[in-house]
């Protein structure tokens, strides 16, 4: 197990490379998933910056499209103690998720499943790079079945690329190309909502959302979408 307690001995500045660190020591067993999940959990702004809304949460927390667990496991890493359900398409990533992941750290469950078909639930919930694998007509539903599930006081984190006309909407879509050549994701719809269509999903007077720039250092067109409920 490596922090389940979340005490951290390390500064402020290091911490999120020693919770991405941590993190992908879970895939060891895997020369190739380890070096996927140093890469991913130490570059990614996005990890930390869930990382950050979600630390004080007591919900539970839904990750929708959760692929191996790496999240899981650096939330843990992060000092997040909510219980984890990680829902996934990916028979093999679910399989890796549990293998690698769910027996180190208390309360994880990653089970096989579909955005489009989620679970009852109330609670938190992200939904990391995966709305574009859905046509159009699947992310909205996706979208009212993600906020119906977020509690009082509550929130869901989207991160997606905005299609647009900038540079760095073309970049995320050569990347698209390789990610699917490389048959990390298989097949499936690339389709990319517009800034517009995410505001117009979450608007309601209980919710209130929040958009900000998501890529760090990388060149693509990501954002984080914060959509809290009111209440709790
Ligand atoms: C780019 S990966 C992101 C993984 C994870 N969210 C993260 O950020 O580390 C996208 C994931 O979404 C999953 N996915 C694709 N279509 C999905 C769907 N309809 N419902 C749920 N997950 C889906 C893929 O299998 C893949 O694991």
């Amino acid at each position: 197990m490596g922090n389940p307690g979340g005490v951290s001995l390390v500064s402020a500045k290091e911490a999120p490379l020693s919770a991405a660190k941590c993190a992908a020591m879970r895939f060891q067993k895997s020369r190739f998933l380890h070096g996927y999940a140093k890469g991913k959990a130490s570059w990614d702004p996005s990890y930390p910056a869930v990382a950050g809304i979600l630390h004080h949460s007591h919900r539970p927390l839904l990750d929708v499209g959760c692929g191996v667990g790496l999240l899981a496991a650096y939330l843990r890493e992060s000092g997040c103690t909510q219980p984890i359900l990680g829902i996934e398409p990916d028979a093999e990533k679910v399989r890796t998720a549990r293998d690698l992941v769910a027996g180190c750290y208390p309360d994880l469950d990653f089970r096989e499943g579909d955005a489009r078909s989620l679970p009852e639930f109330s609670g938190d919930v992200v939904l990391l790079d995966v709305l574009h694998y859905m046509e159009p007509a699947d992310q909205r539903f996706v979208l009212e079945s993600v906020a119906a599930r977020i509690a009082p006081g509550g929130c869901a984190l989207i991160r997606t690329t905005f299609r647009d006309s900038s540079w760095r909407y073309l970049a995320t879509m050569i990347e698209e190309v390789f990610v699917r050549a490389s048959g990390w994701i298989r097949g499936g719809h690339c389709h990319f909502p517009t800034r517009q269509e995410i505001e117009t999903a979450f608007q309601s007077p209980h919710l209130s959302p929040s958009i900000r720039p998501m890529w760090g250092k990388t060149p693509f067109n990501s954002h984080l979408i914060e959509i809290r409920r009111a209440g709790g």
